[in-house]
């Protein structure tokens, strides 16, 4: 199979895919093997890494975003059936929707529990709601479950990727990898 140097993300978008996945699996074993958050718990400990992790993410997905505004996507193989092409192309926009919101809820919840929240756990960040609003406690039962659905629309895409390397054998894995393996991708 042939690869066009075009048709690969570049180099700073493949490292915040892969950051980013990266930080949410930490951020999922962080959200389930933290203790259970009540009314007076404290925000130190495992919560406190599971807030400072979480501040991180949205950090990297808007720098991501405006660097993605900026790079256009590598275009897609002229083979790739026009609903599958749709498929991807919502499911993605869905997933950055879900990685701003999902964290801005948390934000927002931790807000309302009086937690001081910080980027890189220095910088204060403003609080998104005011302490013991029921708009911000809220959102904390949203936080949970909205990551959930993340987790169901993350599985479809890892099922589609695994699909396109498979089944399709279309090389849509490998716009996503680093350099070396297109090239011995390409030599066969
Ligand atoms: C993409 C990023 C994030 C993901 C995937 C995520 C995921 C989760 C999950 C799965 C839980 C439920 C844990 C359980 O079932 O016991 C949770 C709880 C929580 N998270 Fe996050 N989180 C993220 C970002 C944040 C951020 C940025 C903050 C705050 C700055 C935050 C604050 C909280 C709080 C306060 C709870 C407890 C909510 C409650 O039980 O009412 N999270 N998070
Ligand atoms: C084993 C795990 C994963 C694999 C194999 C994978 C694979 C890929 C591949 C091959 C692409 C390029 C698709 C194309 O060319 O159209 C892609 C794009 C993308 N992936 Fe993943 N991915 C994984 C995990 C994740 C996770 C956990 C997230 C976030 C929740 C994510 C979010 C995205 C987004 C938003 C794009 C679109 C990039 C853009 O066009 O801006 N991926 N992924």
């Amino acid at each position: 199979m042939r690869y066009e140097p075009a048709s690969v993300y570049n180099a700073p978008a493949r490292l915040f895919h892969w950051l980013t996945a990266l930080l949410l699996l930490l951020q999922y074993v962080l959200a389930w093997t933290m203790p259970d958050v009540h009314r007076d718990t404290k925000p130190i400990g495992l919560i406190a890494w599971h807030l400072g992790v979480g501040m991180v993410i949205i950090l990297l997905v808007l720098v991501r975003l405006l660097w993605r505004s900026a790079h256009a996507a590598p275009p897609e193989p002229a083979t790739l059936p026009p609903a599958l092409r749709a498929l991807a192309r919502y499911t993605h926009g869905l997933l950055y929707v879900l990685l701003i919101a999902i964290p801005l809820m948390g934000w927002a919840n931790a807000s309302s529990r009086g937690w001081p929240v910080t980027l890189f756990g220095f910088i204060p960040m403003p609080p998104l709601s005011p302490a013991g609003s029921s708009v911000g406690h809220a959102l904390g039962d949203w936080h949970r479950n909205v990551a959930w659905v993340l987790i169901a629309l993350a599985g479809v895409h890892i099922a589609g990727a695994l699909f396109h390397q498979f089944v399709l054998r279309d090389g849509t894995l490998d716009r996503m990898l680093p350099a070396h393996r297109k090239q011995a991708a390409s030599k066969q």
